[in-house]
């Protein structure tokens, strides 16, 4: 998937941004964990809908907050490495796991739902702990 990154969006507007898409995103991902017990289709249409949205979060982060990171407080970066390194399994879920969970047994599939969404709550609170603190760190004041 392509995305193209916006470069001229100051950084600390940027992670604003990325803040306000998390909060967005939370009940969105809460109405999902509440139908995949029940509703596995309709939990898998509610995350289709969320795939372009997230991974291209996932990919401005890396673009532009990970890249001040790395430029300006690379000592301090190994933390916030560790962090984008899980884009990995968020990107995976959509493009491997998502189209196959309603083909599994519903109990598995709602286990993996479930801790997905958990994993990325999970993400998202580093994110804002970590990350982006960091980031902003780097920047003048
Ligand atoms: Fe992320
Ligand atoms: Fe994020």
């Amino acid at each position: 998937m392509n995305f193209k990154v916006n470069f001229s969006e100051p950084v600390p507007k940027m992670i604003d941004r990325l803040k306000r898409e998390h909060a967005q995103l939370l009940p969105e991902l809460s109405k999902v964990e509440k139908v995949c017990g029940s509703d596995m289709n309709q939990a898998v249409k509610l995350l289709r809908s969320l795939k372009q949205v997230i991974l291209r979060h996932a990919i401005e982060e890396e673009a532009r907050v990970m890249r001040v990171i790395m430029e300006k407080a690379k000592s301090d970066s190994a933390a916030s490495i560790k962090i984008m390194q899980e884009h990995r399994w968020v990107s995976e879920f959509f493009e491997r796991r998502l189209d196959k969970l309603p083909k599994e047994a519903p109990e598995k599939a709602q286990e993996e739902a479930e801790k997905f969404i958990r994993d990325l709550r999970q993400h998202f609170r580093e994110e804002e702990q970590v990350v982006f603190p960091l980031a902003l760190k780097t920047l003048p004041v």
